[in-house]
């Protein structure tokens, strides 16, 4: 079998998100949580130190760009830059900038997130996204961030809305299958967000996106109106309101077939992954499909990944997704990139166990340790082929 190649100036990347990573968040919603001062369900582990990214971000960037990746997407943390209403600080905007200049030093593309799941502490104590006031919070703090963003191409405004629509409502349990419904007046709050957000970073010559978080909503035979109406409140609202954006970010990691009432157990014997889900490569492709048929947006894959012990078998699970983004880009989708989930190991919100870095660590001193992973995908990116497996 020959190389499969993907074209010239394809983003080949990793992500990370603050709160993950950085360590010591503490004016977070997160953090208060996993300490029981707010509302949540208990967690196994709280984020402590994380990696210590917050200090050592320059050698975690040098490695991803000594494997032969050209791009970063990592978040600026709203609880750091606005850790009272009304105060930036300025020194946290000097902190972001400084990553920013540090990725472009490297030769990395900066994609930089605006907000992945974390909030201040005192706009969750406000209601969080569950008050009209949501939205202007928001807007003034993407103002806040501008002198960040200066040069910055690629700006992901919130980073699985989805997500935090479906966890809104603390009265609703998670599911032991699938996930709860979205809640309306939040969802339309993050859109109104969203486009606030992309009117304000474009004014400083930004291209501007959301990310979403795709399931692989897989029907049944006959099951197909279920699985529509499924994954309406869950996906496809949010992929509908992308469409007068620059790009969208495609994200995914397994799928959720669904039967005439709804979606399905995963079978008993599939192999499941560190977090549950089922080892399902191919996902990442159906996610950009269905982007593709709701909005036609450029996409990036701008989180994909595996929670795993066994580096080999991260290496298979990439493979095997970048073989389905390829056959998509066969069929004449614009993809521009793929960002691996994740750089390093972390925090997996509540819990270190799942690990789905490129990059381990050593609990006690930080110190770095790549794992082959890394090396693989960096020179998957350096030739822009992939060698068949093998
Ligand atoms: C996504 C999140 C990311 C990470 C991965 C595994 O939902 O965006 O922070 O937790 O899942």
């Amino acid at each position: 079998m020959a190389d499969i190649r993907f074209p010239d100036g394809f983003l080949w990347g990793a992500s990370t998100a603050a709160h993950q990573v950085e360590g010591n968040n503490v004016n977070s919603d997160w953090w208060q949580r996993e300490h029981g001062h707010l509302p949540g369900a208990p967690v196994e582990s709280p984020s402590g130190d994380a990696a210590d990214s917050f200090h050592r971000y320059p050698e975690d960037m040098k490695l991803l760009a000594d494997a032969g990746l050209n791009s970063y997407r990592f978040s600026v943390e709203w609880a750091r830059i606005e850790p009272e209403e009304g105060f930036v600080s300025r020194a946290m905007l000097d902190h972001y900038r400084r990553m920013v200049d540090t990725a472009y030093e490297l030769g990395l593309q900066p994609m930089v997130t605006l907000h992945h799941f974390t909030n201040p502490v005192w706009f969750a104590k406000a209601g969080g996204w569950l008050t009209d006031a949501a939205v202007d919070r928001f807007a003034r703090y993407v103002e806040a961030v501008l002198p960040v963003l200066d040069g910055v191409d690629l700006v992901c405004t919130i980073n699985e809305p989805n997500m935090v629509s479906v966890l809104a409502d603390p009265a609703v349990g998670f599911p032991s299958i699938g996930l709860p419904p979205g809640v309306p007046h939040v969802t339309d709050r993050l859109i109104a967000a969203h486009k606030r957000a992309v009117d304000v970073v474009r004014g400083v010559g930004s291209r501007a996106g959301w990310s979403i978080a795709t399931q692989a909503y897989q029907p049944e035979p006959g099951a197909e109106h279920v699985a529509a109406e499924y994954g309406w409140s869950r996906e496809d609202v949010f992929l509908d309101a992308a469409s007068g954006d620059d790009w969208v970010g495609v994200q995914a990691y397994t799928r959720t077939r669904i039967g005439p009432d709804g979606p399905l157990p995963i079978p008993e014997n599939a192999e499941r992954t560190l977090t549950g889900w089922e080892y399902y490569p191919p996902a990442i492709g159906d996610g950009i499909r269905n982007s593709w048929a709701r909005n036609g947006l450029p996409v990036y894959v701008t989180e994909n990944g595996i929670a795993t012990a066994d580096d080999k078998r991260r290496i298979d699970y990439t493979r095997g997704a970048l073989e389905a983004v390829a056959a998509t880009m066969a069929d004449g989708v614009d993809v521009r990139g793929y960002l691996h989930w994740s750089a390093l190991d972390n925090y997996e919100w509540g819990s270190y166990r799942p690990t789905f870095g490129l990059i381990g660590w050593d609990p006690a001193t930080f110190e770095r340790r790549p794992k082959p992973s890394l090396g693989w995908l960096g020179e998957v990116a350096r030739r822009g082929a992939m060698p068949p497996a093998g």
